[in-house]
């Protein structure tokens, strides 16, 4: 959800600039729509500008309703991930990648095992290393100071929390209306839920 984050891949010639254009916020999900922009070889290897000396503008929008993430790059890619917490400290996610390759279906259909292999080592696995680095770096931040003042700019991850921790509130409300109902006491899957959010909440270098 969190664009604003493109200077992490500066080095790998990925999004600048962003500007949140549209907000949207229902009782289940969140969706944000960005302008972001893009020059470079990259860019023009992913097929989003014919020159890479040329900045080219495109929307994303980007798709939250627990525990599905979806985001899509106009005409271009599509992202979908899904989260899923293990412990307090912890989250797995699962991610399925698709972008368009500007090449004959013949080439293709020869190049797919290649491209299978070569797109995720050299292109998506170099932007998630970044990312993944920051996460724990966050996660670590957080429990070294859980109680750190932070300041969020992004009203998407504003919502986005308020969302995540309005859920919370309501799993745990019912958990304890049928806990009361059966006399049964068990943990509530949903607190590793929010547990899971202190990478998002201790965020305080957006920019
Ligand atoms: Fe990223």
């Amino acid at each position: 959800m969190d664009v604003f984050h493109g200077f992490l891949h500066e080095g790998l010639q990925g999004w600048f600039d962003p500007v949140l254009t549209d907000l949207k916020e229902t009782e289940s999900s969140i969706r944000a729509e960005y302008q972001v922009s893009y020059k470079g070889q990259m860019a023009k290897f992913l097929g989003l500008t014919d020159r890479a000396d040329q900045v080219t503008r495109l929307p994303i929008t980007i798709q939250y309703n627990y525990p599905h993430y979806a985001s899509s790059l106009q005409g271009i890619s599509a992202l979908y991930l899904m989260r899923l917490p293990v412990n307090p400290t912890e989250s797995r996610s699962f991610a399925l990648f698709f972008f368009k390759v500007r090449l004959p279906k013949w080439v293709l259909r020869f190049l797919r095992p290649l491209l299978s292999w070569a797109i995720p080592k050299f292109l998506l696995h170099r932007f998630l290393n970044q990312d993944i680095d920051m996460m724990e770096s966050e996660q670590q931040t957080y429990l070294k100071n859980p109680k750190r003042r932070y300041v969020e700019i992004n009203p998407a991850i504003i919502a986005l929390q308020r969302l995540i921790v309005r859920q919370y509130e309501q799993f745990m409300q019912q958990s304890s209306q049928s806990e009361s109902r059966s006399g049964v006491s068990h943990k509530p899957v949903a607190e590793d839920a929010l547990a899971t959010q202190p990478e998002q909440v201790s965020r305080g270098f957006v920019r």
